[in-house]
């Protein structure tokens, strides 16, 4: 932890802090680099592009200027807070790999690598830490036992498929709205589970159910 904080002082001083359009030019420079790969249609369905480099949390930080540098060069931007902190670490692993080219689907990785660039371990382990700093407090059913009750059931099935159930409490009511709207954009675009199609055995997504389990336990005010 220390010695994560001392490489984040130490990049923080290297480098000016990245201004906010040139983060945004780099997310679409990339965008359009993989998107010209006869892969690209794949490529872009992996994370969903309702993510902005402007909502990254403490976006001037060394770790927000390293996602934007390093995790746009194959597909849209993660959001730390997608995945719980004890994910990030395999996650990076994994992706610092195929940055290497080491990683798994090596052929077609190998047709993007001539552009692709993977950070040092000093690199990787300010990017780790801030990925986890940021990371989505994950759903504790100790602290909710009403999980298991049917009216919990949409929210249950549809909002575990990509990440870890989130914690009511993170949002107020109509924040939940919000997001639960962006997370339908999200399933539409991943092509997952979405209402208005219903395949048999396949979870409903009952909107107005999701929002009205998540506004009971929802943050107030
Ligand atoms: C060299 C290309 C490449 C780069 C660069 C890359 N990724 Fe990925 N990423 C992939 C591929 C391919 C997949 C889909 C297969 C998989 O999930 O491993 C993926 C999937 C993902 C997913 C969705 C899968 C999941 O487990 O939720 C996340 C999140 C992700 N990447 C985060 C990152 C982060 C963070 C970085 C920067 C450290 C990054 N990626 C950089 C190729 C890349
Ligand atoms: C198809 C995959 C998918 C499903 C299903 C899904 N999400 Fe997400 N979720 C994502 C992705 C991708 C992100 C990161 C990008 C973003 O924030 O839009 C995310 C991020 C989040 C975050 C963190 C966003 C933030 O800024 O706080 C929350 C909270 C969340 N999802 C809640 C939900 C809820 C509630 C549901 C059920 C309605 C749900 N998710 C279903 C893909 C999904």
């Amino acid at each position: 932890m220390i010695r994560a904080l001392a490489l984040a002082l130490a990049l923080a001083a290297a480098a000016p802090a990245l201004a906010q359009s040139e983060a945004e030019r780099a997310v679409s420079d990339a965008r359009q680099r993989w998107a010209e790969s006869p892969h690209g249609p794949m490529l872009e369905r992996i994370l969903p592009p309702t993510f902005a480099a402007s909502e990254l949390p403490d976006r001037n930080s060394a770790g927000a200027r390293l996602v934007v540098q390093y995790c746009v060069q194959c597909h849209n931007l993660p959001n730390p807070a997608m995945h719980q902190a004890a994910k990030w670490p395999a996650i990076v692993k994994r992706m610092v790999a195929r940055m290497q080219g080491k990683g798994n689907m090596g052929e077609l990785m190998a047709e993007m690598m001539a552009g692709v660039r993977a950070p040092s371990d000093a690199e990787s382990a300010v990017l780790l830490a801030y990925l986890e700093r940021h990371a989505q407090a994950p759903f504790d059913p100790r602290k909710y036992p009403d999980i298991e009750a049917p009216q919990a059931q949409s929210f249950r099935l549809a909002c575990s498929q990509c990440h870890v159930l989130p914690d009511p409490k993170r949002y107020t009511a109509s924040q939940w709205r919000a997001v639960v709207a962006r997370m339908e954009k999200n399933m539409a675009w991943m092509n997952r589970v979405v209402g208005s199609r219903p395949v048999r055995g396949e979870p409903q997504l009952r909107i107005d159910e999701i929002n009205a389990y998540l506004a009971k336990h929802a943050r107030r005010g």
